[in-house]
């Protein structure tokens, strides 16, 4: 059986993200032919591209771009912030974009999971972030969508899903994704 590599880049940093329960929710399932895991990228420096065109370029750009050339696919799971996409979830793709010519991205198929405590469940986010992924070449599914509303109410004090409608939505996603 082909192992597919798949990684997922959540959209925010804080501990106690509802994103990256989310995110854990997708890791905690049983292992199949699809292996995902969680790529960092809140250790990327800003972009500038000076660090492309005259070095040194930061370590952890290296180990980032390397990490998404070997991906299969990428799974976002994001906030909103002000209607778009986090910055840090921007840095990243802006990263694995670059040095020109260079794209990382180019091809990948792609799922994207918008969450949010806000009733919306990250609608703008989810949208500013197809127009990227048009631009780097990234193929996002279309359907189904994923605006996790209320979020807050479909994850319990143990950081864990407990909303069964939710569990079920999910399961449902990722298996449309594989
Ligand atoms: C800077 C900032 C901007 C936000 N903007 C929005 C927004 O535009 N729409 C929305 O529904 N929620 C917004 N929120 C609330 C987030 O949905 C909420 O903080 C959520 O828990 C963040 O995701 P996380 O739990 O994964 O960190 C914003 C939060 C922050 C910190």
């Amino acid at each position: 059986m082909n192992q597919h590599n798949i990684g997922i880049l959540v959209g925010s940093l804080r501990k106690g993200s509802y994103n990256k329960n989310i995110a854990q929710f997708i890791l905690d399932q049983n292992p199949t032919s699809f292996c995902y895991k969680i790529i960092e990228i809140g250790d990327l420096p800003l972009y500038n591209q000076d660090f492309d065109d005259e070095g040194p370029t930061p370590e952890t750009y290296i180990r980032f771009r390397k990490e998404i050339a070997s991906l299969d696919a990428v799974l976002f799971i994001s906030p909103e912030y002000n209607r778009s996409v986090p910055a840090v979830l921007k840095n990243a793709i802006d990263v694995g974009s670059r040095p020109y010519g260079k794209n990382q991205w180019d091809g990948k198929p792609a799922a994207i999971l918008t969450s949010s405590t806000g009733v919306y469940g990250g609608f703008g986010a989810n949208h500013h972030l197809r127009q990227s992924l048009v631009f780097v070449n990234i193929h996002p599914m279309q359907q189904p969508e994923a605006y996790l509303g209320n979020i807050k109410d479909s994850v319990g004090t143990d950081g864990k899903i407990a909303s069964q409608k939710t569990i079920e939505f999910l399961l449902s996603f990722k298996n449309a994704f594989e």
